[in-house]
Parts: C-alpha cells; structure tokens; sequence
C-alpha cells in the first residue's frame, strides 16, 4: 500500500514499507541523494532532515510513524536560505559529507531560537558529528546567519 508523505510542500506517494526508513525513501525511491547515510544507527546527524521543524534521523525513522507532518530536506532550502548563503560565505565544508545535516540542524535551531546563545548553537548542534572537524566554521556560519 503506497503511503503519502508531505514532502518540500509536496504530497509525495511511496511505495516502500512502512518500516522503511526515511531516509531509504528519500535516496533510493525518490532519488534526493541531498541527505546522506553516515552510521544508519541516529548517531552522526548525516541524514538530518526536518519533519514539523524539528530535527530527525531519517535513517532511524520508519516512514510509517511521518503520519502527515511536513517533512523538509535539504533539497527543499533551495539552495539560497539565509543559513546556505552563511555556509558559502564561511567556506564551511571540507569534505562536505555532513555538511546537509548540519545545515538542516542549524535551521531548526534558528527557526526556534533566531538569536542563539553560544551555549544553544553547542546544543542544537551537539549531535551532528563532523569528521573534519568544521565545528569552528560552522558556528560561525549559524551566528552570521543569526545577524
Ligand atoms: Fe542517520 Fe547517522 S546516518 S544519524
């Protein structure tokens, strides 16, 4: 039985399970390859994407349990947010692999709390593993996107 997500401002209809997860959907069915598999066990943040504005694990989050919240990935920024536009600007990535979480990560906390306190970035942020070591650049990112 197909199930129908709400994706980017979309009703999306999938045909995975509805013990698949997420992110599974997201890459193989639909082909937004934007979110990335790091762990596959909600432990590294790669595969961050928002469903009602907060952060999830699309790899450890069955699309059955999505019901109709509106999920957001990467591919539904656009490409020019204000957080994008602040990651170009601080050179932020080094590999890049991460760098969708984080970004989908540092929208929900700006999103709840527009002007972060260096202790509420470090919170927000605390599960999105970079392996790079891009935390400084980040933070500066999330506070010049704050203004
Ligand atoms: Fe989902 Fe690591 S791939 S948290």
């Amino acid at each position: 039985m197909a199930t129908t997500l709400q994706i980017n401002g979309k009703p999306v209809d999938v045909k995975a399970a509805a013990d698949t997860p997420l992110l599974w959907v997201l890459r193989d069915e639909l082909l937004m390859t934007g979110s990335k598999y790091g762990c596959g066990v909600g432990q590294c943040g790669a595969c961050t994407v928002l469903a009602d504005g907060q952060p999830i694990r699309s790899c450890s989050t069955p699309i059955g349990v999505l019901g109709t919240a509106k999920i957001t990935t990467i591919e539904g920024l656009g490409g020019a947010h204000p957080v994008q536009q602040a990651w170009v600007k601080h050179d932020v990535p080094q590999c890049g692999y991460c760098q969708s979480g984080q970004i989908m990560s540092a929208v929900a906390l700006l999103e709840q709390k527009p002007h972060p306190s260096d202790e509420e970035i470090a919170s927000a942020m605390d599960g999105n593993i970079c392996r790079c070591g891009a935390y400084q650049r980040i933070r500066e990112a999330i506070k010049d996107a704050a203004g």
